[in-house]
């Protein structure tokens, strides 16, 4: 594979007039850089921006997918990792660079309705009333796959996720690859979802062709996952995107995870295996203030959801860190980031507490059930 350093030169003077300041984006990937100096970019990174981003940026992107490679680029949720979801050599590449169980199927993005509907057999009046309401954006819609859409994206189900995203890179690059492309997260699989490219670099450069650089992504967690196949239908994966959003669009009844029993198949509900977007740094989760029972040794992390007052910990036990995040629009932004942070700052354990049990916090209560065990019984 070629070194990355000819294609950040082609880009960075692509990007702007000589000598104008780097952009925050490259200066970020810069600073990641420093934090693994050793390491060698073998995957090229090319910034670009998401108001306006570079056609001969996304014509490279698009050749590259066109001929079967791979490609990460930012969605507005976390960055993908593309390829062309019609060819099955193309996809089984994804599986391989993020060490994907073969399982577990991808979600088909495109850029217009037109292509979802292509990927899909039947497409009920729901889905449209959705799309409206909601796409481009954080929603994917479980449908009847079409026979365009290869067994290797749907890990041979009959049934395919399809998405509009909403960042300009994402459909500018969907439509100069004039294809839909099938995208998982594109982190090595259980890994944590990324939400800078540095994070995506982190995890697989030097198995996947290009990194399209458009700097952090804003809603900052997977999409909701909602299953248009079943009546009521069902969010199989909770987002931004709430239930009782849908329901009001749908104006009829939708199940929430908790209002269905965990398929006993683990392989069929997808997105709902146990262990997922974990952070390797050892993570807990405790009740707030129940600091006293957390071991004795080793530098710390604090990570407090919602408004529930925190104490300061007793006296030694202190974390060296404590971050708060008070919303869910702010907790989503920016907990992966937090968590991608902490794993590479070396600290010895991370503790969150969680946020308060309503409907509203769903989705991080859900990523953060995923990415901790409790301390020390359950929480
Ligand atoms: O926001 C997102 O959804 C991001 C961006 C890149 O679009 N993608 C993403 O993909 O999170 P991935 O592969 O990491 O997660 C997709 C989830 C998985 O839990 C998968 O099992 C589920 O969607 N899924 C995909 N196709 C499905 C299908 N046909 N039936 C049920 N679940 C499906
Ligand atoms: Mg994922």
């Amino acid at each position: 594979m070629k070194r990355a350093t000819k294609l950040c030169d082609w880009n960075t003077r692509s990007t702007g007039p000589r000598g104008s300041p780097t952009p925050p984006h490259a200066r970020r990937w810069a600073e990641a850089a420093v934090i693994r100096p050793y390491v060698p970019l073998l995957t090229p990174v090319i910034p670009l921006n998401d108001d306006e981003p570079d056609p001969r940026a996304v014509t490279k992107a698009a050749g590259i997918l066109r001929r079967g490679g791979l490609v990460a680029f930012a969605t507005e949720t976390v960055y993908g990792l593309g390829a062309d979801a019609t060819n099955p050599e193309a996809v089984a590449r994804i599986f391989q660079a993020k060490g994907r169980p073969s399982f577990n199927p991808l979600i088909v993005h495109t850029d217009r309705v037109e292509m979802a509907r292509d990927c899909v057999l039947q497409w009920p009046a729901s889905a449209d009333v959705l799309a409206h309401c909601f796409w481009p954006g954080p929603l994917t819609l479980v449908l009847p796959r079409a026979a365009n859409i290869p067994d290797v994206v749907t890990a041979g189900r009959d049934t395919v996720g399809v998405r509009i995203p909403k960042s300009r890179v994402a459909r500018a690059l969907i439509e100069a690859t004039g294809r839909p492309i099938a995208a998982p997260s594109a982190n090595r699989s259980t890994g944590i979802s990324p939400t800078e490219a540095w994070h995506v670099s982190n995890d697989l450069d030097g198995k996947i062709d290009l990194i399209l650089d458009s700097g952090k992504t804003g809603v900052g967690i997977e999409s909701t996952v909602l299953d248009l196949t079943t009546s009521p239908p069902r969010v199989l994966r909770p987002g931004s995107i709430t239930v009782e959003q849908i329901r009001e669009a749908l104006g009829c009844e939708v199940l929430g995870q908790a209002d269905f029993p965990p398929d006993p198949h683990a392989h069929s509900s997808p997105g709902q295996m146990d262990v997922h977007y974990a952070p390797r740094t050892p993570t807990f989760r405790i009740e707030p203030n129940a600091f006293e029972a957390l071991p004795r040794e080793g530098r710390w992390v604090l990570i407090a959801l919602g408004e529930t007052p925190i104490d300061e910990g007793p006296p030694g036990r202190r974390p060296d860190r404590q971050i708060r995040l008070l919303t869910p629009t702010e907790a989503e932004a920016s907990l992966y980031s937090h968590l991608q942070a902490i794993d590479l700052s070396g600290v010895d354990f991370l503790v969150i507490v969680p946020p308060p049990d309503e409907p509203r916090w769903l989705a991080i209560r859900d990523r953060i059930w995923r990415a901790s065990r409790p301390w020390p019984a359950s929480v």
